[in-house]
């Protein structure tokens, strides 16, 4: 008996393939036009303003993460693919067996067993708050664990997605560097911490996730920008020495760290050695070209291989043109290894480069 109602989305494609993307709020028409500058063409219905779309591409699912794993998109922060969409309001009395059909359709094509296999279970509305989700979460949850499977919250080998819209449910099996991340919607939270100097920290903390950094491996950076010295503490905890420059001053709890050198000056005033430093870290809120301008000059304090992290404001209309217009500056003298709008990147994003 079929226990789930599969309802036939609207399509566009012959060989199409359905998406629900995810970006910061604001932001998704950008993440939907660097699809549409890669593919050609793309529909695309809004289903929570400005954040979360259902988009239809005219490629298949495998062309879509293949082309996201050679070249990932700035803007899109989740990626959840369209497996299945069936009819919430006809789920049977019992969700659990409901969903334990969801899941034979879902792992049909998986490789391999699912049993002792860790699963990450994400399941939103666009109806924030919704009870139905914590409901289906639990339900959700239990018909994975009747699998064989286990329930994981970090680096589950696979995510069972469940997105939910307008009484449709969109369901669908991904890898977590499929997903963009392991964080539902990739809503990253990290702990406040007691004293935390500033919200700013996180931002180099989900960096330093997202691109699969380990920063206790670095041993002398540079930090302009710096104050009041979120990214500083951080590197500082990771038992990196750090130079910080900033005019404005640093939070006291890290004035008299052994490892910290604090100019209190512009970057653009300070004389550093060359070669200096393995890791250069810049979270200014200046104009994007002019913080470009600045980081550049100082390279030369920054070691061959050396790391390169820079946020980038874009406080202007136009943002697409103004990150290629920062690129185009910094690769001249750096490689550009990843450009993306992180969780914690509010109008900015986050560029991880490297000394050539
Ligand atoms: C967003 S805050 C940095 C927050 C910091 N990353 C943290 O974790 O606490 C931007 C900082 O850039 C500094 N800044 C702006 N222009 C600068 C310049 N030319 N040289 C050095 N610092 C500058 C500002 O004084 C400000 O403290």
């Amino acid at each position: 008996m079929e226990l789930l109602h599969p309802l036939q989305l609207d399509t566009n494609y012959e060989y199409g393939s359905h998406w629900i993307v995810t970006s910061n709020h604001g932001y998704i028409a950008y993440a939907q036009e660097e699809w549409r500058r890669r593919f050609g063409q793309l529909k695309s219905r809004m289903m929570v303003s400005g954040e979360i779309a259902l988009m239809e591409l005219p490629v298949d699912r495998n062309e879509v993460f293949q082309a996201m794993e050679s070249e990932p998109t700035m803007f899109i922060r989740y990626l959840q693919p369209v497996d299945i969409a069936f009819d919430i309001q006809a789920l049977q009395t019992d969700t659990v067996q409901s969903f334990d059909s969801l899941l034979t359709h879902l792992i049909h094509d998986l490789e391999g067993s699912i049993e002792g296999m860790r699963l990450g279970v994400h399941v939103r509305s666009s109806a924030s708050g919704d009870s139905l989700d914590k409901e289906l979460r639990d339900a959700l949850r239990t018909a994975v664990e009747r699998t064989g499977a286990s329930v994981a919250i970090q680096d589950p080998e696979r995510i069972v997605s469940l997105f939910i819209h307008d009484g449709v449910g969109y369901a669908g099996l991904m890898t977590t560097a499929e997903a963009g991340s392991d964080w539902p919607g990739g809503t990253v939270r990290f702990r406040r911490e007691e004293g935390q100097v500033s919200r700013a920290k996180f931002k180099l903390l989900e960096a330093e996730r997202t691109f699969g950094l380990d920063f206790t491996a670095y041993r002398n950076a540079l930090d302009i920008g710096a104050a009041p010295g979120g990214w500083t503490s951080l590197l500082l905890e990771r038992g990196v020495q750090v130079t910080a420059v900033d005019p404005a001053a640093m939070h006291p709890s890290l004035i008299d760290h052994p490892n910290l050198t604090y100019y209190k000056s512009n970057a653009g005033d300070v004389a550093l050695e060359p070669g200096e430093f393995d890791l250069l870290v810049c979270d200014m809120s200046w104009s994007p070209k002019v913080t470009a301008q600045l980081v550049i000059g100082l390279l030369d304090s920054v070691m061959q291989g050396g790391t390169v992290i820079v946020t980038v404001k874009l406080m202007h209309k136009k943002p697409l043109q103004t990150i290629r217009e920062v690129k185009e500056m910094f690769l001249e003298h750096l490689h550009i290894i990843r450009a993306k709008q992180l969780f914690h990147n509010r109008d900015e994003i986050t560029l991880y480069m490297m000394k050539m």
